[in-house]
C-alpha cells in the first residue's frame, strides 16, 4: 500500500492506474479506523480495480466548541487496517495541503437539508464536508466514492452536491456496521468511560423501538419518536439533542412514516454526542 501526503502525489499514481483502464474507488475517512470504515474499503475493493482511502481529520467541518484537538488519532493503526482490507493507496495530507494560505473557497448547498438534525446545532459543519469532499473527488476523480448509511444526512448531503454539480462520480451508500449491543461503531466511542459505554446502548434501542412500533401499525411520526425519547430518557447518562423522523432523500421532518422515513437521532452520553439512524424500509 502506498502511503501518499500530497496532492501531486495522489495524481500521479491515478493517472497511471487510469491509463492502464483500471477504475478507481474512493474512502473518504477522518482516521481511528473501525470495522466500519473497513466495510467501506473492502467494498471499494471488491467493485474498483484500484481503492484509494483519505485520512484526514478536516479541520472545516469542526467549529471552535468541537473536539478537533481531541479526536483520536493513530495513523499507523490505520494504515494496518486499511492494507488488510484491501486498500492500494492512502492519502494522508497535512492542513496546509489541503488548506494553503488564502484558501477562500467553499461549496454549500443552499436548501433546507443540511440545515436539518445535525445542522441545527452543528451549522458550518456540512459546508466544511462538502468542501473536503469536492476537494478529494478533485483530487482523487473516483469513480466510486464509498460513504456510510451511518451519516445519513452526509450521505444525502453528498448524494445531492455530486448530482448538482455534474460531478462524475457515483457515490454509494454502505450499511451501518454496529458492535453487538447495537452500538453503532464510532471513532467517538472511544470517548465514552465503561458505564457511559453500557449506557450508550439505548441509541439503538431506542431505534428499534421505534420500528417495532412502525411494524405494529403505528404510523404517526410525533407519536412515535416521543415514545423512543421516553425510552432514551429513562438513562440518566443520557441527553437527547434530537430524535427524529424523516424522509430519506431530503432530511425533512414526515409526519407519516413509511418505507421512505428514517428514523435520526443525536444523544449525549455524558459529553459524548453519538448519532445513529434506521431505516423503516
Ligand atoms: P468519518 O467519521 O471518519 O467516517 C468516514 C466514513 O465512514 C463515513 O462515510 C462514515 O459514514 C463511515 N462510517 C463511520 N462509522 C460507520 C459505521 N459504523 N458503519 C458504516 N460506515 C461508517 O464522515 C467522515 O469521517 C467525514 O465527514 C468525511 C466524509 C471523511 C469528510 O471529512
Amino acid at each position: 500500500m502506498i502511503i501518499a501526503e500530497t496532492i501531486n502525489e495522489v495524481r500521479k499514481y491515478v493517472k497511471e492506474q487510469k491509463m492502464m483502464g483500471h477504475t478507481v474507488g474512493l474512502c473518504p475517512t477522518m482516521g481511528y479506523l473501525h470495522a466500519g470504515h473497513a466495510s467501506l474499503v473492502r467494498e471499494s475493493a471488491k467493485r474498483c480495480d484500484y481503492t484509494v482511502a483519505s485520512v484526514f481529520l478536516n479541520p472545516t467541518q469542526f467549529a471552535q466548541n468541537e473536539d478537533l484537538a481531541g479526536y483520536p488519532r493513530d495513523f499507523e493503526r490505520d494504515c494496518r487496517i486499511l492494507e488488510e482490507n484491501g486498500c492500494d493507496l492512502v492519502f494522508h495530507p497535512s492542513v496546509e495541503e489541503m488548506y494553503p494560505e488564502g484558501f477562500a473557497t467553499y461549496v454549500e448547498i443552499q436548501s433546507e437539508m443540511p440545515r436539518q438534525l445535525c445542522g441545527k446545532t452543528r451549522p458550518t459543519h456540512f459546508r466544511g464536508v462538502c468542501t473536503v469532499v469536492n476537494k478529494l473527488f478533485n483530487i482523487v476523480t473516483p469513480d466510486m466514492a464509498f460513504f456510510g448509511e451511518k451519516d445519513a444526512q452526509q450521505l444525502a448531503i453528498v448524494k445531492q452536491m455530486a448530482r448538482d454539480l455534474s460531478m462524475d462520480v457515483e457515490v454509494i451508500g454502505c450499511p451501518i456496521v454496529r458492535e453487538e449491543d447495537g452500538l453503532a461503531m464510532s471513532s467517538r466511542n472511544t470517548y465514552l468511560n465503561p458505564e457511559e459505554r453500557k449506557a450508550s446502548g439505548i441509541l439503538s434501542d431506542a431505534l428499534e423501538l421505534g420500528k417495532k412500533l412502525y411494524n405494529d401499525g403505528n404510523d404517526d411520526a410525533e407519536a412515535v419518536t416521543k415514545a423512543m425519547s421516553e425510552l432514551i430518557e429513562q438513562e440518566p447518562l443520557a441527553r437527547i439533542d434530537y430524535v427524529s423522523a424523516v424522509n430519506a432523500f431530503t432530511m425533512m421532518p414526515v409526519e407519516k412514516l413509511s418505507s421512505d422515513a428514517l428514523f435520526a437521532l443525536a444523544v449525549y452520553i455524558g459529553k459524548t454526542r453519538l448519532i445513529d439512524n434506521l431505516r423503516l424500509s
